[in-house]
This record gives C-alpha cells, sequence and structure tokens, in this order.
C-alpha cells in the first residue's frame, strides 16, 4: 500500500517535509510513504490548459495520486491560509470534477509552523477544500507550533505527545484505506 506525501511548503529545510519523514516511520510494515517532490513544477492554474492530459507535471501529480491508496499533505500556513503553490495544484488534481483523482481518496492532514498556532487555520482550510474536491477526508489535525524545535537531529519529533498525535493520524489514515480497499488491508 502507498501513501503519496505532499509538503506544501517548497523550503528546503521544511519543518512540513520533515514532519512527512516522520509520519512515515509511523506506518505500518506494507506501507510506504511516498514524498512527493515536484510541487514547484505545477503551473498557475488555467482551465484553457486544462485539455487532456494538461502540463507534463500536472499529469505526472495526477498519476503519482491514483496510484497512491491514500494521501497524506503537511502544510504550513501562509497569512492564515494554505500555501498558493499547494491550493494551486489541488485545483489541477480536482479536474475533471467527476473523475479527479482525490475523488473517495483516503486523505489526512497535518501541519507545522514557527508560530504557536502550529497551521491550525491552513489544516482547517485543507480539509475543507480536499472535501469539496470529494477525498474522505480524516477529521483530525495535528498542529505542530514552534517547528523550529520539535525535530532532532535525525528529523525525530522530539515531543511524545505530538509523536502520539501523530501516529493516531497514521492510524486514522490506514483505517481509512481499510474502509475505502478493505482487499489492500487484508
Ligand atoms: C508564514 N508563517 C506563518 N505562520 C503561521 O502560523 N501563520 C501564518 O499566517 C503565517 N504566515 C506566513 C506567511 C509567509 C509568506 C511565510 C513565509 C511564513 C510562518 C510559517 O508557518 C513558517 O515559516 C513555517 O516554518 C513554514 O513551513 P516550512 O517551510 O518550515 O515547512
Amino acid at each position: 500500500m502507498k501513501v503519496l506525501g505532499i509538503s506544501g511548503s517548497l523550503r528546503r529545510g521544511s519543518h512540513n517535509t520533515k514532519l512527512l519523514r516522520a509520519a512515515a516511520e509511523l506506518l505500518p510494515p506494507g506501507m510506504e510513504l511516498v514524498l512527493y517532490a515536484d510541487l514547484k513544477s505545477i503551473p498557475p492554474y488555467d482551465e484553457d490548459d486544462d485539455v487532456g492530459v494538461g502540463p507534463s507535471a500536472v499529469a505526472d501529480l495526477r498519476a503519482a495520486l491514483a496510484a497512491a491508496d491514500a494521501v497524506l499533505i503537511a502544510t504550513p500556513e501562509y497569512n492564515g491560509s494554505v500555501p498558493g503553490a499547494l491550493k494551486n495544484a489541488l485545483d489541477w488534481v480536482s479536474r475533471p470534477f467527476a473523475t479527479n483523482a482525490l475523488r473517495g481518496k483516503p486523505a489526512a492532514v497535518i501541519g507545522a509552523s514557527t508560530s504557536l498556532f502550529g497551521a491550525v487555520w491552513a489544516q482547517a482550510e485543507l480539509r475543507k477544500v480536499l472535501t469539496t474536491i470529494g477525498a474522505t477526508v480524516v477529521d483530525r489535525e495535528l498542529p505542530v507550533a514552534s517547528a523550529a524545535d520539535q525535530f532532532g537531529a535525525h528529523g525525530e519529533l522530539l515531543d511524545d505527545e505530538l509523536r502520539a498525535a501523530l501516529a493516531t493520524i497514521v492510524e486514522e489514515l490506514v483505517a481509512a484505506v481499510a474502509v475505502a480497499a478493505p482487499a489492500l488491508a487484508a
């Protein structure tokens, strides 16, 4: 089983990308997290260009999502919301609406920010966007606040409660896969 991990940050030292790597360590045997690393290549959404398979980076993202059993997105918060690059990619993915690659796909949202709030607004908005697109979204958040202080030298989450909360979200995502595709989880 494959989880596609998408970080909403393009930054090399991104705390959100680290958070995805920490989540990967918590997946059960037989389940792997594949990190999507091409967000920067997705062009601005233009309905005129959204014909056929579309731009190649978009086609690749749609294919990666279609091939995944679930998606885990770690989002920073930019000005109280989802970073534009991430929202733009999801706008591409949302088309064609009736058959988009996220429809019915189990999805979970986590997030880290350097502020005291842990990107909770961005996470709430992202869950709303994913629900609108048609994903099956885990109704839980993981606010990692003061992100610069939360990771050890090997990218591990230092706080026991945060590690446990991340494990709970990962478990719920795995459970959602079992509901969506029971044969895969058997
Ligand atoms: C931020 N940051 C931020 N943090 C927050 O909690 N609420 C916010 O509204 C914002 N707004 C915001 C706007 C912009 C343009 C930047 C660059 C940053 C801080 C942000 O959460 C912090 O830089 C994170 O560390 C970004 O995530 P990555 O890149 O570490 O994954």
